[in-house]
């Protein structure tokens, strides 16, 4: 179902936002306890482990819909980096939860600081798997249908 296809693209859009801009405000203000820990912070966090719980709704119900996805080249390596992705995208949220709920010590911060670096890579490189698969599927489409149509010239 088209729609499905179309709401999974801009929940990632919406994810790489969301978790880009918390990623900035974590990088700059987790050294001051008071920037951190203000509500609007906790907010992105919240929106993290909402946006991506949604994602990974939209994921699954992308294939349920449409199997074939199933049969073309790549698409697992993209499911499990998705995965993958989400799975970081909830640690990162709840080590983040964790952190501003206790008595917020410096000691904490380094291992937030690279598993956020992490996801930020492997979110970037689901968005672009995802992407090229479906711009070479898409291709593939074209190709063919201007194959049928007598369109198609080999030069
Ligand atoms: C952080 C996690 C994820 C991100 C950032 C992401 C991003 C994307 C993007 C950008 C596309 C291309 C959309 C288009 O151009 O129409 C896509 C397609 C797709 N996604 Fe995801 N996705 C994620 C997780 C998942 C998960 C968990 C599943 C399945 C359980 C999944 C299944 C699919 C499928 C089947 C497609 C269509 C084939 C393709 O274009 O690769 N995705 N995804």
């Amino acid at each position: 179902m088209e729609i499905i296809q179309e709401l999974h693209k801009w929940a990632a859009n919406i994810m790489i936002i969301i978790f880009l801009y918390s990623s900035m405000m974590w990088f700059w203000f987790s050294a001051d306890r008071q920037k951190i820990g203000n509500s609007s912070f906790r907010f992105f966090i919240s929106l993290e482990m909402g946006i991506s719980g949604i994602l990974l709704l939209l994921g699954i119900s992308l294939i349920i819909t449409n199997p074939n996805w199933l049969g073309v080249k790549g698409v697992y390596i993209k499911i499990f980096l998705g995965l993958f992705t989400i799975g970081s995208i909830h640690l990162c949220a709840t080590k983040t939860k964790k952190f501003l709920d206790s008595s917020m010590n410096r000691k904490d911060i380094k291992i937030i600081n690279i598993i956020r670096a992490l996801t930020i890579i492997l979110l970037m490189t689901v968005y672009t798997t995802g992407t090229m698969i479906r711009v070479v599927h898409d291709g593939d489409n074209i190709k063919e249908f201007n194959e049928k149509i007598g369109l198609y010239n080999e030069n």
